[in-house]
């Protein structure tokens, strides 16, 4: 472990060969929380090792799960759904929105009161978006002005949920399914927006009976979890940061293996593609109930872009990756309806707009979209808000920066994606730690 915070990015010659992207961290979470509530023992193979995925192994042995890590791979004993203890002390979800909230669906259904609270970012997050809906099915949440911490008063007589999106989110619905399958009547989950279905695919895989349309799907909670291993593959929001990497720093080929292709997920592939990318996928296949491929990607000469709508949450992670590409393209590109960028791990857009702004690229922003003219960039000092995802967006710049481009407050990069400065360095990019 280094105790180095800040990154300095040069340009690099072209970055060539085949990368190991870790697992996917939404599978990751709910790997370990739907493990923990299956009656068996379970392998977990590919879990990625973040600080955000270990902050949810950590929360719940303090619930009584019994998890053993070796590297990647976890192994759980199951205590079944009924199985949770009342835990000692306040659990600490750490950086992780995810964990806060998919957890906070399972407490609210306990027999027992407990508390869960996270780092300073977590503590400013929206909290009111899950806090609300599971009020409204009979759950009590202590909590000062809708934020983290949460105090959640357990509760064996939920009403059923009979959920109607408000924001497209699989956090909060991945939070109200959680309570869900402690509530015996069924309950019904509808999104205008379709988001990632993660949670639906695993809980499918460990024989809980879900029945599901193209935009809603409904189960009885109650049923028994069945152990089964889970293979994890690749997450397709690290591996952007390379895939954009290698679209933008001339002559580049970059090869990827079993990356997880689940459908809500890719459109940051189809939106590169829009925008001239050369990008080939291969060998899809189906592994734990989810859709994994080989990717290549070959540097390309990039057309902005003009994007809204239902696209935006299946590229909502990789959009700080995306402004980066758009800087690289020849033109002006609008990206709209990305408030939800503003509720990350930090204002996204503000983060990304004063960032560019630094470096060289012209910038605008409103409330809910960004336009960006493609340009030279030409180097200079940026600061991540301590938001792992625009350290290393900026970081992918820096490939291609004029003058070395020095990122500020990078080491909660590990949060997701803890080898990314290695995998940079092994790939060719120049990078220092400092
Ligand atoms: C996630 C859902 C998304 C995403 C986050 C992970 C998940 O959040 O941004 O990184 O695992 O369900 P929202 O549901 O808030 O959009």
């Amino acid at each position: 472990m280094t105790s180095s915070n800040h990154l300095i990015v040069n340009k690099s010659d072209p970055l060539i060969g085949k990368i190991q992207i870790p697992g996917d961290k939404s599978i990751s979470h709910r790997s370990i929380i739907l493990g923990s509530l299956s009656e068996g023992q379970l392998k977990v193979s590919n879990f990625l090792t973040s600080a955000d995925c270990i902050a949810t192994v950590n929360a719940m042995r303090q619930l009584g799960a019994d998890i053993t890590m070796d590297g990647n791979q976890v192994l759980i004993r199951g205590n079944g759904l009924y199985g949770l203890k009342k835990p000692s002390d306040v659990i600490d979800a750490g950086n992780s929105g995810t964990l806060i909230r998919l957890l906070s669906g399972i407490l609210a259904a306990q027999d027992f009161n407990s508390s869960i609270t996270g780092d300073e970012s977590l503590k400013k997050r929206p909290m009111a978006r899950v806090i609300k809906p599971l009020v409204s099915c009979g759950a009590s949440i202590e909590s000062d002005d809708c934020k983290a911490p949460l105090k959640i008063i357990g509760s064996k007589s939920l009403s059923s949920i009979s959920y109607n999106q408000d924001i497209a989110s699989a956090q909060v619905k991945s939070c109200l399914m959680m309570s869900a399958l402690y509530i015996e009547e069924e309950s019904t989950f509808y999104e205008k927006t379709p988001t990632r279905d993660h949670t639906e695919n695993l809980l499918e895989h460990l024989n809980y009976k879900i029945y599901r349309n193209n935009n809603s799907s409904s189960f009885k909670g109650g049923q028994k979890l069945i152990a089964k291993d889970i293979v994890i593959g690749s997450d397709i929001s690290s591996a952007s940061f390379f895939i954009v990497a290698g679209l933008i720093l001339k002559d580049s080929y970059v090869e990827f293996s079993n990356v997880n292709i689940n459908k809500y997920r890719t459109g940051i592939l189809s939106v590169l593609k829009q925008m001239g990318a050369q990008i080939e996928i291969s060998n899809v296949h189906k592994i734990s109930n989810e859709y994994v491929g080989d990717i290549k990607v070959k540097y390309s000469k990039l057309k902005p872009i003009n994007i809204s709508g239902e696209i935006i949450p299946s590229l909502i992670d990789e959009l700080p990756i995306l402004f980066i590409a758009c800087s690289a393209a020849s033109g002006v590109s609008k990206i709209s309806g990305i408030e939800e960028l503003r509720y990350k791990e930090s204002d996204r857009i503000k983060a990304m707009e004063n960032g560019l702004k630094a470096i060289g690229i012209k910038v605008s922003s409103t409330q809910d979209s960004i336009e960006i003219t493609g340009g030279k960039i030409i180097g200079g000092k940026i600061d991540s808000y301590d938001d792992h995802r625009i350290a290393m967006s900026f970081a992918v710049a820096g490939l291609i920066s004029e003058t070395s481009l020095i990122i500020m407050n990078t080491k909660n990069i590990a949060t997701s994606f803890p080898n990314f400065i290695t995998t940079l360095k092994d790939l060719g990019g120049e990078v220092y730690e400092i």
